[in-house]
């Protein structure tokens, strides 16, 4: 049987626990893996694709069979230029199906020998997100346990003003919501 390459497509934008935990698997069932990230001039990432290219790098560093690399345009298309046979997705819940079979679908009207495989990602990480992980960043949320370690310092560096907000209104600081107003507010009701 000849190897079976996938490619493993997204935005990654960042990656999270549950991309790196299907990224281990399909790393298992496949000789070679491809992480295809997305070039979207479209929509503006909160992670360039030098940044993510990099930390996806680091990430699976200890996948041999694994390679990182960026693609624009039909994803197909790119898919059968680095001949690949197979695309890999994740399904989290119920909620993806939908759209993943409509891609699915449409890819292989698109390219019918390319198949799509779709994988579970463990189910720790079945709500995790990575629109979800920068909405929590973004108003300084903790995202341990969401995302690898060099992803939550990436966040922290890039996102560093609303840590500080967030961290100020833990301990309390006058005028925000943990500040001396709400006490009194509390204490009064
Ligand atoms: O991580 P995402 O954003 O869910 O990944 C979506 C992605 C990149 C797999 C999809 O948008 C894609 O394949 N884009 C490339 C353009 C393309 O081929 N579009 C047709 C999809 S049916």
């Amino acid at each position: 049987m000849s190897k079976v390459s996938a490619l493993y497509p997204g935005s990654f934008d960042p990656p999270t626990n549950g991309h790196l935990d299907l990224i281990e698997r399909g790393a298992k069932i496949f000789e070679e893996l491809v992480v295809g990230i997305l070039r979207n001039s479209e929509k503006i990432p909160m992670f360039s694709l030098a940044e993510r290219f990099a930390m996806l790098k680091t990430l699976t560093a200890h996948l041999k069979n694994v390679r990182i690399e960026t693609f624009h345009g039909l994803m197909v298309e790119y898919a059968k230029s680095i001949d690949a046979t197979c695309v890999l997705r994740g399904i989290r819940a119920v909620s993806d199906y939908e759209y993943e079979l409509q891609m699915a679908l449409m890819n292989r009207k698109l390219e019918p020998t390319l198949e799509t495989v779709f994988m579970m990602p463990a189910d720790k990480y079945s709500y995790v997100s990575s629109r979800l992980v920068r909405e929590v960043a973004q108003a300084g949320g903790p995202v341990k346990g969401l995302v690898p370690e060099v992803v939550e310092q990436k966040l922290r560096e890039k996102l560093e003003p609303a840590y500080k907000l967030h961290d100020e209104m833990q301990q309390g600081t006058p005028g925000t919501w943990g500040g001396k107003e709400l006490k009194k507010r509390k204490r009064k009701a």
